[in-house]
């Protein structure tokens, strides 16, 4: 294994899309950001100097951080803001993981422009458990507004109203030929026949969900959040904002007599207004300008085929890659997830509580024992209204404010049970758990049964990951183990119900050995 360092400058830079040029925060002036690659085991030192002039802070999407807890970057949890002018360095090893993630932004909506893949090859000398791919690709989902991101949220947190959505979606930054002005900022992938190719897809987009297809080619579905799966071919998958999905593309075109777009455009089941576009990519065997061929994508509400990609997922579960489901747990939490009104403005929920940002970093505070005022560990077990989703949006829109945790010890298994409650503009929520993957052992719609649907989960090779969409009126049950002591944020990778309040935090004590305690801040770490 070996040290990889990397310098973030980050400033702000001019990027014109859909004819309009906007200045806005990029990593060493690139958008997309850099790619980080590296190997299992690596250490990765990120050294971020901050020259815009408000703050930022970066979080590596999907690294465990095994004993960096103070690396992983979410505002206010794992650490203050950088500040304007400062930097900090993210000092980490990538432990037992290889696959495709990514890093990004963690304050406010700055991930809209800041982040990039971060891409971790096995061991030297270890093979994918699928063929050796021919090339590999990066294929990132993002989001475009012409507007200011920043002014579209502060809009949404002061009124009652959704907020405006976003003008493009994005493959590397590129919207393609089905917007105005976009034909030049089209992503090209130039293929040679015959060939495999491994995408690495990554769906860094604010706010949708989004269904992905090829014209003229299925692919092999081989990895989800950097864990294996068992090989299974389709034509369409399914991309939450926070996932990952490594896919084989074979070339088998041998005379192609045309280009083939791949597209995307959301999944949601919310009848409102959501960006209804369609980002589209260029599959190309030669040079030669050839008639387009587009594929046919679901529509935007088509649960059903959301549902058929989802479910088909299972662990790789092989001898190298053993699924380790914990098969004993506490007794689990069950967990709604709510938006509703707050009064005039909007607030969303996790068993009634709406999250509260605190005005310190939540792991110093756990690391210093200085809670008060910080966080409390009364997160409740239940929701504090019962609902019982029958279609209607149920009556138990009641929500407090605050910073609360659910605080456990060190090694503890959890069985989680999350519920949508589906209170206006129902839709489906990626609920993303940082420092941890886990295995999605059930899932369904309509009320969750405590009676009876637990004799169905899958224990053997359930789908691990560490982002899933709990279904908009249906619930999602999850098994981890919280083998890291730390402050871990939980919650809804849709950024504006992120800012919203659809987040919490578990609080994992130390274990009883030197390394199963929470190592003291770097000297650097920001402060408040
Ligand atoms: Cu991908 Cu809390 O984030």
């Amino acid at each position: 294994s070996v040290t990889r360092y990397y310098n973030f400058d980050v400033r702000l830079q001019n990027v014109t899309r859909l004819c309009k040029t906007k200045s806005i925060p990029t990593v060493n002036g690139q958008f997309p950001g850099p790619k980080i690659t590296v190997r299992e085991d690596d250490r990765i030192i990120v050294r971020v100097v901050n020259h815009l002039n408000y703050n930022v802070t970066f979080h590596w999407h999907g690294i465990r951080q095994l004993g960096s807890q103070w690396a992983d970057g979410p505002s206010y949890v794992t650490q203050c803001p950088i500040r304007s002018g400062q930097s900090y360095v993210y000092n980490f090893t990538v432990t037992g993981q290889r696959g495709t993630l990514w890093w990004h932004a963690h304050f406010s909506w700055l991930r809209v422009h800041l982040y990039g893949p971060l891409i971790i090859l096995p061991k030297e000398g270890v093979a994918y458990p699928f063929p050796q791919p021919y090339k590999e690709v990066p294929i990132m989902f993002g989001e475009w507004f012409n507007s200011d991101p920043e002014a579209v949220i502060k809009q949404a947190l002061q009124t009652g109203a959704g907020p405006n959505i976003s003008d493009a979606y994005t493959i590397n930054g590129l919207p393609g030929p089905l917007y105005n002005c976009s034909a030049k900022d089209t992503f090209k992938l130039n293929v040679k026949p015959g060939r495999t190719y491994l995408l690495r897809l990554i769906n860094a987009a604010l706010n949708s969900e989004l269904f992905f297809s090829i014209a003229n080619h299925s692919f092999t579905v081989v990895e989800t959040d950097a864990n294996y799966v068992k090989p299974f071919s389709t034509n369409t998958l399914l991309i939450s904002p926070g996932q990952t999905i490594n896919i084989l593309l074979s070339t088998h075109q041998t005379t192609p007599s045309s280009s083939f777009l791949m597209m995307a455009s959301p999944y949601t089941t919310t009848a409102g207004t959501f960006d209804n576009t369609t980002v589209a990519g260029i599959l190309k065997y030669t040079a030669k300008i050839l008639p387009i061929n587009k594929p046919t994508l679901p529509s935007f509400n088509d649960t059903g085929a959301a549902t058929n990609f989802t479910t088909k997922l299972r662990s790789l579960a092989s001898p190298s890659y053993p699924a380790r489901v914990p098969l004993k747990v506490e007794p689990s939490p069950k967990n709604g997830t709510c938006q509703g009104p707050n009064g005039t403005k909007f607030a969303a929920s996790i068993n009634n509580v709406s999250f509260v940002r605190p005005s310190i970093a939540m792991l110093e505070a756990q690391y210093y024992h200085f809670l008060e005022g910080v966080f409390t560990a009364d997160f409740p077990g239940v929701p504090l209204i019962p609902f019982n989703y029958t279609g209607t949006p149920p009556n138990n829109t009641f929500v407090s404010h605050g910073t609360k945790v659910v605080k456990l010890k060190f090694n503890t298994s959890v069985e989680l049970v999350m519920q949508d409650t589906s209170i206006q503009g129902a839709e489906s929520h990626p609920l993303h758990l940082h420092g941890h993957d886990f295995f999605v052992v059930g899932q369904g719609f309509g009320n969750f049964n405590p009676y009876k649907d637990p004799a169905q989960f899958n224990l053997i090779d359930p789908n691990e990951r560490n982002t899933v969409s709990v279904p908009s009126g249906g619930w999602v049950a999850i098994r981890f183990v919280l083998d890291n002591p730390g402050v871990w944020l939980m919650h809804c990778h849709l950024d504006v119900h992120l800012s919203w309040g659809l987040a919490m935090a578990w609080v994992v004590e130390d274990g009883p050995l030197c390394n199963q305690k929470l190592p003291p801040p770097p000297l650097d770490l920001p402060k408040c």
